[in-house]
């Protein structure tokens, strides 16, 4: 079988997803974005600005916010320092904070970045020996009523495990704690409802399952916490209205635009809108049953050639990537390539091997792949 010569061995949503018409539509939308920059008048800003907040409004839909819940950041990372470094220091200072050990790496440096300068304990629930990933069961163990906030990972970037939400989340309303809550590699290919799992944050970037460009990052945060939130980080745009210039009259906004600091970086959310806008428009369970179906030949795929897959097998309790392991790193990364050669782009992670099929990916592409696993992963590499 040949090497495939469109993106329909597209395997990579965990890290960048992609939609059909996208190179237009977004070159479009910049194209558009550089004349209202440049033309010979006085609505650049409003129409830049524009784009930023139609994004903010589009991925506030996504989840089930309200735009006035949500702020922008570059990125998860700095989303997360925004919320927890505004937060009062008697609510960490002394207690801890839970996470778990397979949650994004970025986060867990953070969080020992921030815990000796506001005096947290991190409590790191880590993967049991011979498992794959911490399990909803040992995070609601290790949760009790020292726990001030837990960052609670949605689905994990390297075994697609899927946390129940909201049983975790009333775990921690009943003890009192904040959630925070990592939706980045579920944002866009399953349904969320922020309110009815009453969380206290949640953040995503617009890369995967969103279709969007890196630099475009979104935060969320609970009506009920915003006021007592101070961040640390605070300019003119963190104003209800940027345009006052006096120190005197400088306030916090009363909505998340709080967060904001100084001008905000507005391309990326300009060239991250015809992602958002095309993920609604399909409709996130229509979306999602596509990418279950493929996910369903792959498991298939998976056994039939005696791969070791680390992902849940029950859709319930998986995201829309599939992981597998193999012998060894270096084995992990020569099938990476063979693959990569029959037009099929999926990536790694150590040994993991990640296939994330989504829109573009086909069912025909898939039977591609079934046939190159041979050649491209030897007996020996399983
Ligand atoms: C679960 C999860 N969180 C966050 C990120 C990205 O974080 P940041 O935007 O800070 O790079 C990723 C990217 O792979 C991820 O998989």
């Amino acid at each position: 079988v040949g090497p495939i010569t469109d993106d329909s061995g597209w395997l990579l949503y965990h890290s960048v997803g992609r939609f059909p018409g996208q190179r237009e539509v977004v070159g479009n939308i910049l194209m558009a974005s550089l004349d209202a920059w440049l033309a010979l008048d006085d609505k650049r800003w409003q129409v830049l600005e524009g784009r930023r907040r139609r994004a903010i409004e589009l991925w506030a839909r996504l989840i089930g916010a309200s735009p006035k819940e949500v702020f922008t950041a570059e990125n998860v990372t700095l989303a997360f320092h925004a919320f927890i470094d505004s937060l009062a220091n008697d609510r960490l200072a002394g207690r801890d904070v839970l996470v778990a050990e397979d949650c994004f790496p970025s986060i867990r440096y953070l969080l020992h970045a921030l815990a000796p300068r506001i005096g947290f304990r991190v409590k790191t629930v880590e993967i049991a020996p011979g498992a794959a990933y911490v399990t909803d069961a040992q995070l609601i163990d290790a949760w009790d009523r020292k726990v001030a906030l837990a960052v609670v990972n949605w689905i994990s970037s390297v075994s697609s495990k899927r946390a129940d939400l909201a049983a975790l989340l009333a775990h921690g309303k009943h003890l009192g704690s904040l959630v925070a809550v990592d939706i980045t590699q579920g944002a866009g290919i399953e349904p969320i409802d922020v309110k009815a799992i009453s969380a206290d944050f949640v953040a995503s970037t617009s890369l995967k399952w969103i279709c969007g460009v890196p630099g475009a990052g979104f935060g969320y945060v609970a009506p009920d916490l915003l006021l007592e939130l101070n961040p640390r980080v605070q300019g003119w745009y963190s104003q209800p209205q940027p345009s006052n210039w006096t120190l005197e009259r400088f306030t916090l906004a009363g909505d998340a635009r709080r967060f904001g600091t100084g001008t905000a970086s507005v391309l990326p959310y300009a060239a991250s809108v015809p992602g958002l806008e095309w993920i609604l428009d399909q409709g996130i369970t229509n979306l999602r049953q596509h990418n279950v179906a493929l996910c369903h030949r792959l498991i298939e795929i998976i056994d039939s050639h005696g791969l070791q897959l680390v992902s849940p097998r029950e859709d319930s309790q998986r995201g829309g990537s599939l992981m597998f392991r193999l012998k060894s790193a270096n084995d992990a990364e020569e099938a990476r390539r063979r693959l990569l050669d029959k037009g099929l782009i999926c990536d790694i992670r150590g040994d993991r091997m990640r296939w994330s099929p989504g829109a573009v990916t086909t069912v025909e592409a898939i039977e591609v792949l079934h046939s190159a696993i041979d050649e491209a992963i030897p007996r020996a590499a399983r």
